[in-house]
């Protein structure tokens, strides 16, 4: 059977990739984020995974405003990254996974999540640059995605409650996969960030640390939060949280925290990066 080996949630703040574009990895602005990552690859490195499940968010790239799905699972045998507009270099395209594509899809409509399923999907930056930080220099992917995008654009957008659901039931339909996989989900934007209006710059320390620190041992207690009082006390892109909250409820009960860095600011958001080890597989917690 398939197992969710752990969760990798961090940010996906576009500069990043045009940090990587001039190699400024030691440039005193982007090392306290870029030395976050050694203890993650290693881990990556040893764990092996086959399989990368992403929670992200698009941001405008494949849907637009006129079409948008409140959660959007892909079947696609390949995903292409494109810029949305950023301008930053695009990396090669990552192979999917089909047929745990459509497993995923299948349990989750039997579980009353009605997704919308893509089999032809473009990724944005939300995707390409947490892939590119994970597995840095490598043409060539070593494991294969499935991107599960969450709206957070067009209001209204899923509830805190909603996405923690999706997460475990999302965590249940892959360790019912038949096959041998080992996956690993990743959930990326957030921490907490505005990029517009009279609040463009907001950044709140002390709720990003309430994240991290519920997110590892009572995830459940950010359910409470609506996402009128998420943007209030994260800005109103770092709702992004979401994707964290997500890849949390994809593991079991009891993880293990193997590393957390935070850092503010890289651009307008406080940078987040955490690894969490799965303990208890989700068909024990179930
Ligand atoms: C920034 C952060 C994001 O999450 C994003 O999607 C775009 C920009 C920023 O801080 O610049
Ligand atoms: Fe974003």
């Amino acid at each position: 059977m398939a197992s969710v080996i752990g969760s990798v949630m961090m940010s996906h703040v576009p500069a990043i990739g045009r940090a990587i574009d001039r190699k400024l990895q030691d440039d005193p602005y982007w090392k306290p984020w870029f030395e976050g990552f050694p203890p993650v690859q290693r881990w990556l490195a040893a764990q092996r995974p086959d399989v990368a499940v992403i929670f992200y968010n698009d941001h405008g790239l494949n849907f637009f405003l006129d079409k948008m799905p409140t959660f959007a699972v892909g079947a696609a045998p390949e995903y292409r990254n494109a810029d949305e507009g950023w301008g930053i270099p695009t990396v090669p395209p990552f192979a999917g996974h089909p047929k745990l594509s459509w497993h995923l899809i299948e349990a989750l409509v039997a579980n009353e999540f009605d997704v919308t399923t893509c089999q032809e999907m473009l990724v944005d930056h939300a995707v390409a640059l947490p892939m590119a930080m994970l597995w840095p220099g490598q043409g060539d992917w070593p494991v294969r995605i499935v991107p599960v995008c969450v709206n957070t654009v067009q209001y209204p957008l899923p509830s805190m409650a909603r996405c923690w659901k999706l997460g475990r039931a999302v965590g249940r339909a892959l360790e019912s996969f038949a096959e041998n996989l080992r996956i690993v989900v990743m959930g990326t934007g957030g921490l907490s960030h505005q990029l517009d209006g009279t609040r463009a710059g907001f950044i709140n320390r002390e709720f990003d640390q309430l994240c991290l620190d519920k997110l590892v041992g009572d995830p459940e207690a950010l359910t409470r939060y609506t996402t009128r009082e998420l943007v209030e006390l994260a800005g109103t892109q770092g709702v992004e949280v979401m994707m964290w909250l997500a890849a949390r409820g994809a593991l079991g009960g009891e993880v293990r925290k193997v590393h957390v860095n935070y850092h503010i600011p890289i651009s307008n958001t406080a940078a987040g990066l955490m690894l969490l080890e799965n303990r208890v597989a989700q068909r024990a917690a179930a």
